[in-house]
């Protein structure tokens, strides 16, 4: 049965292999997941078939009325299935369930990555910067937000 719900700590090994398989050594490291499990737990959500974590997204306040989607990651096999879009649907709706305020949702992406440019325009994001060399030399990234309610 397929479930999306918050991370817990005993999902982390298997977040860390997604992270892995994908990232090589540019991943977020265990220690990273942990502590951002202490920090902003309703901000880590992950999918799950039967006890398989197959995908994660983890955000993060900002400065004032802002949050950061820090990273959306679907393992390969299960990539293009809407997995994406459950995760993207279960933070905003929390976010809104919880928050009274107007609040701006950022992120960046890098600018050959369509799937993931289009799924974020599927929940309204816009591209509003491109931030050359932003993760370092090799690595500029488009700059996209959304304002909630
Ligand atoms: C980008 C990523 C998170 C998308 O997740 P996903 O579960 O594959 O996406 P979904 O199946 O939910 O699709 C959501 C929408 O994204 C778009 N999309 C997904 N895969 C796509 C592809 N290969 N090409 C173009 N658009 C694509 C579609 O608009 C789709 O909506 P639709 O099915 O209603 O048309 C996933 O491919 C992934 O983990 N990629 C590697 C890591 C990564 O790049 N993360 C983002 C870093 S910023």
């Amino acid at each position: 049965m397929a479930t999306v719900r918050y991370a817990q700590a005993q999902d982390i090994a298997q977040i860390e292999a997604l992270e892995l398989a994908t990232y090589a050594h540019e991943g977020y490291p265990k220690a990273f997941f942990y502590q951002a499990l202490a920090q902003w737990p309703t901000g880590f959500i992950v999918y799950c078939e039967a006890d398989q974590v197959l995908g994660y997204l983890l955000a993060a306040p900002g400065q004032a009325n802002e949050h950061w989607i820090m990273s959306v990651l679907i393992a390969e096999q299960a990539r293009g299935k809407g997995v994406g879009k459950q995760l993207m649907a279960y933070y905003l709706d929390g976010l809104a369930a919880n928050s009274n305020e107007q609040t701006q949702i950022k992120l960046t992406v890098a600018p050959y990555n369509s799937a993931a440019i289009a799924l974020y325009e599927k929940f309204g994001f816009k591209k509003t910067d491109f931030l050359p060399q932003f993760l370092g030399p090799d690595a500029d990234r488009i700059l996209m937000a959304l304002q909630v309610s």
